[in-house]
């Protein structure tokens, strides 16, 4: 087994490989002067088995097509499978259309990755479950779920938890972590516009009054969805507000707005490498993935169950 980068999130490669106690491949993923990706692999990879790990995060086309091409590389170069480990899957959000006569992306990012040459996909709750079935090789979905279950039954000490989904598209992850938490109750953020141009409204459905409440969503991008709701929770009532996100696309002045929010605190994986701004801002803290990864890794390559983790 040998677990290659790209650039986008060498950290997380590098955890990833300190897990399996396995070196990086040696390669470089490099531009060329007109900014050309250029990859060279400088070891035998002939009839191995290789995890390329590489977030198609911001600057994402670029990422992507790092992606792209150390696969090819890999499979010039003979090696026996390659897995794209996608930690985080840009253009995910694009996963249906839209509107009349707009693209379905990650369908077209799904083709590109396989026509590369990729014999399997692993990736990190993934914005649709559905997605998976955009590939037509082996996808892995992994959950951040029982990494989150665990950091919020650390340090809850005995409080009135209640698990909160920010918009009614989030209800089932939002159930799946209310389970691992011993059955917390749920509440759901129902954002509604009367009509077209008037202001949106935010109804709570279920009673947050005194509550410690966790919101939890797969991405953060502007905070828009995240800040809104934590206002309109500790408007409801709520005692505090604590958000759970996989992926921290924390893109513009989403760490301002964070910052300056009703959130008690923001939690994130490092699918995502987190900016310098990021690590500094007092109320986000990242907890690692590299250990979910690593182990979804080495089970593949044994052979055995990856669903098991979700047990
Ligand atoms: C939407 O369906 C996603 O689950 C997130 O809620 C959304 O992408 C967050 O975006 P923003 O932070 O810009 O509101």
């Amino acid at each position: 087994m040998k677990i290659m980068a790209g650039n986008s999130n060498l950290p997380l490669a590098r955890a990833i490989a300190g897990y399996l106690e396995l070196p990086l491949t040696d390669a470089s993923v490099r531009r060329f002067a007109d900014e050309e990706v250029f990859v060279e692999i400088h070891e035998n990879v002939r009839g191995e088995d290789v995890f390329v790990v590489q977030s198609t995060s911001f600057p994402t086309n670029d990422n992507l097509m790092e992606l792209l091409i150390c696969i090819d590389a890999l499979r010039r170069a003979s090696a026996k499978r390659i897995t794209a480990v996608t930690p985080y899957f840009g253009y995910a959000r694009q996963d249906r259309k839209s509107g009349s006569r707009t693209p379905i992306s990650a369908k077209l990012v799904a083709n590109l990755i396989t026509t590369a040459g990729a014999d399997r996909v692993l990736a990190v709750d993934l914005h649709a479950g559905q997605i998976q079935g955009f590939f037509d090789i082996p996808t892995d979905n992994l959950y951040a779920a029982p990494v989150m279950a665990a950091d919020i039954l650390s340090r809850s000490n005995g409080q009135d938890l209640m698990v909160v989904s920010p918009d009614v598209g989030g209800v089932v992850r939002a159930r799946a972590l209310a389970k691992r938490l011993d059955n917390a109750p749920l509440a759901i953020v129902d954002k509604r516009r009367d009509k077209p141009g008037s202001s949106e409204v935010m109804n709570i459905i279920g009673d947050v009054k005194g509550r410690s409440c966790i919101l939890i969503d797969d991405i953060i991008d502007s905070g828009g969805t995240l800040c809104n709701a934590a206002q309109a929770l500790m408007d409801d009532g709520a005692a505090s507000v604590t958000a759970y996100l996989t992926h921290g696309v924390l893109s513009g002045s989403a760490v301002e707005r964070v910052s300056a929010s009703a959130l008690k605190e923001l939690v994130i994986t490092d699918t995502i490498q987190p900016s310098d701004l990021a690590e500094q801002a007092p109320k986000i803290r990242v907890v690692p993935i590299a250990p979910l990864i690593g182990e979804a890794i080495r089970r593949i390559a044994d052979e055995s169950s990856v669903s098991s983790l979700f047990d």
